[in-house]
Formats: C-alpha cells, sequence, structure tokens
C-alpha cells in the first residue's frame, strides 16, 4: 500500500519524506488555503517546492469547473513537473476532462468521490487514482470504509487498473482497515502516519531495556 501525506505544509511533508515510507503527497485548495499559499502563481509555485522534496506523485487540483478550463489548467499544472497528477472533480465535465488526460497520457486523480457509483465511471474514464472521502461519510453517519470495499469488489470483478486512493483519512484504524480491505493508496495527515508507530509496550519494553544496560554497564 502506498502512503501519501494529504498536506500542503512543507515541514510536514518533509518529516514525512524523512521517514522513508512516503510515496507522494495529495493537496487540494483547502489545504492550500490553510497554509497561507494564495494566488495561481505562488500556488503553482509552492507545487514545485513539494515536487522537489518527494519522489512520488503529487497531486494539484484544478480550479476550473467546465471541460475547457480544466484541460487549459490541468496541462499547465502537468506541465510544471512530471510527478504532477492532474486531480479533478467528480462532475460530468472532471469525467470529460479524465477521459481527454488518459488519452493524452497524462495521469489524473478523481476527487471528491461519494459512491461506487462516481467511482465505476471514473475508471471507465481512465482515471489513474480514484480518490473515495472516507472521513467525510463517517461524518454524516454513512459508513466510508464501506465504500472502498464496494469499490475494490467492482474493480477487482473487472480489472481496472485505476488505483483506489483512500482520503479524508483522520486516524490509524481508517489507515488499518483500509489495508485490510487493499486499498491501493492512503493519503493522511502526519499525525495519523505517525500514530502507526505508537505502542506504549514499544515504549516501556525500549525503557527496560536501556535500564537494564545501563545497570550492566555501571
Ligand atoms: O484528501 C481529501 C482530504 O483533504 C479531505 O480531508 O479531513 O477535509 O475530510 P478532510
Amino acid at each position: 500500500m502506498k502512503f501519501f501525506i494529504d498536506t500542503a505544509n512543507l515541514e510536514q511533508i518533509k518529516e514525512a519524506q524523512a521517514l522513508g515510507v512516503l510515496d507522494g503527497v495529495t493537496t487540494n485548495p483547502s489545504l492550500m488555503a490553510k497554509e497561507g499559499i494564495t494566488g495561481a502563481d505562488n500556488i503553482l509555485k509552492h507545487y514545485v517546492a513539494i515536487c522537489n522534496i518527494v519522489d512520488g506523485d503529487v497531486s494539484a487540483e484544478v480550479i476550473a469547473t467546465d471541460f475547457e478550463g480544466m484541460v487549459k489548467q490541468g496541462e499547465e499544472l502537468a506541465a510544471l513537473h512530471p510527478q504532477i497528477v492532474v486531480k479533478l472533480p467528480m462532475i460530468s465535465d472532471g469525467i470529460k476532462a479524465c477521459k481527454y488526460f488518459f488519452d493524452k497520457e497524462i495521469r489524473t486523480n478523481v476527487t471528491l468521490v461519494f459512491s461506487a457509483g462516481q467511482a465505476l465511471l471514473a475508471a471507465k474514464a481512465g482515471a489513474t487514482y480514484v480518490s473515495p472521502f472516507i472521513g467525510r461519510l463517517d461524518d454524516i453517519s454513512t459508513d466510508g470504509l464501506k465504500l472502498i470495499e464496494e469499490i475494490r469488489l467492482i474493480y477487482d470483478n473487472y480489472g481496472y487498473e485505476t488505483q483506489i486512493l483512500a482520503a479524508s483519512v483522520r486516524h490509524v484504524m481508517h489507515i488499518m482497515n483500509c489495508a485490510q480491505i487493499g486499498a491501493d493508496v492512503i493519503t493522511a495527515p502526519l499525525s495519523a502516519i505517525e500514530g502507526l508507530l505508537k505502542h506504549p509496550l514499544t515504549d516501556s519494553g525500549l525503557a527496560t531495556f536501556l535500564a537494564d544496560y545501563n545497570k550492566g554497564n555501571k
């Protein structure tokens, strides 16, 4: 399973990269705004800065909601750096743009996916990644992980190569459940990725080992 970090914060991206387990980055306009990155030029520069930190795929989202606008912005984003994946919203023109970019061999991530039907359509349009938002479904009392299961089954039934990128991942158990279901990728905040490290028996066991070593080496 690939690990992406879901942030536009360069320090957190560097930290995850230093851990040695990072396969890519996802961003969205809200995450950019959270870091105070505004204005088209600054946003484009920020994508390049992210690409220069990580080795893997970096999703960069179009703002246009019409086909021509998405194609124009997507081509501009893809030309920025070979690691860029064009992120498109799951709407009718987004699907048309997805097929357009597939034919041009430009990689895409179809975002804001909340149903298996949407994921099926994105796969048929040749999306590289599809991003179901599990946390936001949980937020409205709908089982986000069930959606990952449904998409996994459908993609396996037909051999679709579109990768399931579980998004809106909020905590360690989301990551662990996605791994058991067979999501291809999770994108999560640094706190959730680092949460995988933690176990109280690891901490107490290490403390005992060090104390015993120090006793014997006095
Ligand atoms: O990857 C999508 C993500 O950024 C949305 O997460 O926590 O805002 O639902 P959240």
